[in-house]
């Protein structure tokens, strides 16, 4: 029996394949590569010295998603297909909508269809808007602020619907907080397509040069140095957060869903000076303008998943700029195309 990984060649997708093949899972992996790498692919298979079943194609194309079905023993899905970036999806958002929405629409009538019920999906604590207090408990109230959010939050639903029209759904929803850090090989990371949006890979470009500085968006918030407060989890605690969900929505039915978070909040002035020190370089920065929809504090309480799951974050902030930095040293143009046609 293997689980089925959508969007496995992505920044989460990857390290959640690394520890899925170590922990002794089967996978078939599926991936357009819209803002990803094959190379991505060939370095997972290298890292654990293991192999796995790989197909190129788009969540919405259900005849391809269909044959894929057709031809494994598919017994769960983990679903992290779908696109990320808040601020494009203010400028399309039916781009957003058809991708995010569609796709989960097909892949859950490709399962029902097959007789599969079981799926993670990647949902986001951006699902909760401007909290109105911290830490962030799972029944919080609700209110995405941009097209992004909104998607995961209507799957969100449709996942919850699911869950209640027929018993046999057994339904894994993770909130994740602030993914940061790379698998400690440096082989896989986060390779964002151009100016990073988020805070870490924009650190590690400036601390490596690609960047001259950094804005801070904003420095009179009511934090305890002005700048914004977030849950930043190292990406490969937040990967075996998924082998934890998947384990419980084997023995589990109905829908579930679980903040991953660390439950700590740093700033961006704590996260700037975590990096200097990691890499004895300094990160030139300015303080500038609040950055629109942008909150103050958000940090979780994962306490349901470490009460439900056996889950909790391990890894420090050290630990999650050291493996950024080794990532970002040894791949300095992420996954470049030049690379990829060298190696092939
Ligand atoms: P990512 O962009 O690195 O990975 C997503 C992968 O899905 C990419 O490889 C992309 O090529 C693929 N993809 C997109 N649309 C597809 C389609 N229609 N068919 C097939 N493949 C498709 O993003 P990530 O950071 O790994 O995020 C994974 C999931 O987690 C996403 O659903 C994202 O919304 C969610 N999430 C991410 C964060 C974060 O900060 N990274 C936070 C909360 C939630
Ligand atoms: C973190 C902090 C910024 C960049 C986003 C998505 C969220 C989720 C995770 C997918 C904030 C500040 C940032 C910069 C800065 N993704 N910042 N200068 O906004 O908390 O969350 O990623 O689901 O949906 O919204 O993360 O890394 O962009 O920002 O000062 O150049 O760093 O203002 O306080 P965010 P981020």
């Amino acid at each position: 029996m293997a689980i089925l990984i959508t969007g496995g060649a992505g920044y989460i997708g990857s390290h959640t394949t690394v520890e899925l093949l170590e922990a002794g899972y089967e996978i078939v992996s599926v991936d357009n590569f819209i803002n990803s790498h094959p190379e991505a692919i060939t370095r997972i298979e290298e890292i654990t010295n293991k192999s796995f079943t790989f197909y190129e194609l788009d969540v919405l194309d259900a005849e391809a998603l269909n044959n894929v079905f057709a031809a494994h023993r598919i017994d769960a899905v983990i679903h992290f297909a779908g696109l990320k970036a808040v601020g494009e999806s203010v400028q399309l958002p039916l781009k957003y909508y058809h991708t995010n929405v569609l796709s989960t629409l097909c892949l859950c009538e490709t399962m029902e269809r097959h007789g599969v019920f079981k799926i993670v999906f990647s949902s986001s604590a951006t699902v909760y808007g401007a909290p109105e207090s911290v830490p962030i408990k799972e029944d919080a109230s609700i209110g995405a602020t941009n097209p992004y959010g909104r998607t995961k939050q209507m799957i969100e639903e449709i996942l919850q619907d699911l869950a209640l029209s027929d018993p046999r759904w057994s339904i894994s929803i993770l909130r994740y907080f602030n993914p940061v850090g790379a698998h400690q090989s440096g082989r896989i990371g986060e390779n964002p397509n151009g100016i990073p949006n988020n805070l870490v890979p924009y650190i590690s470009q400036v601390a490596i040069g690609k960047l001259k500085q950094l804005n801070v968006f904003g420095s009179d918030y009511p934090t305890i140095d002005g700048t914004g407060i977030r849950d930043y989890i190292h990406v490969v605690d937040l990967a075996k957060g998924h082998i934890k969900a998947l384990e419980r929505i084997m023995n589990h039915a109905g829908v579930d869903v679980y903040n991953l978070g660390t439950g700590k909040g740093l700033s961006v002035l704590e996260m700037i000076t975590s990096f200097e020190d990691v890499t004895g370089r300094r990160i030139p920065y300015a303080l500038t303008e609040r950055r629109p929809g942008d909150i103050a504090v958000c940090y979780a309480d994962a306490s349901k998943a470490n009460r439900e799951l056996q889950w909790s974050a391990k890894k420090d902030i050290w630990e999650m700029c050291e493996d950024t930095w080794r990532w970002q040293l040894a791949n300095p143009s992420g996954y470049s195309k030049e690379e990829w046609e060298q190696a092939n």
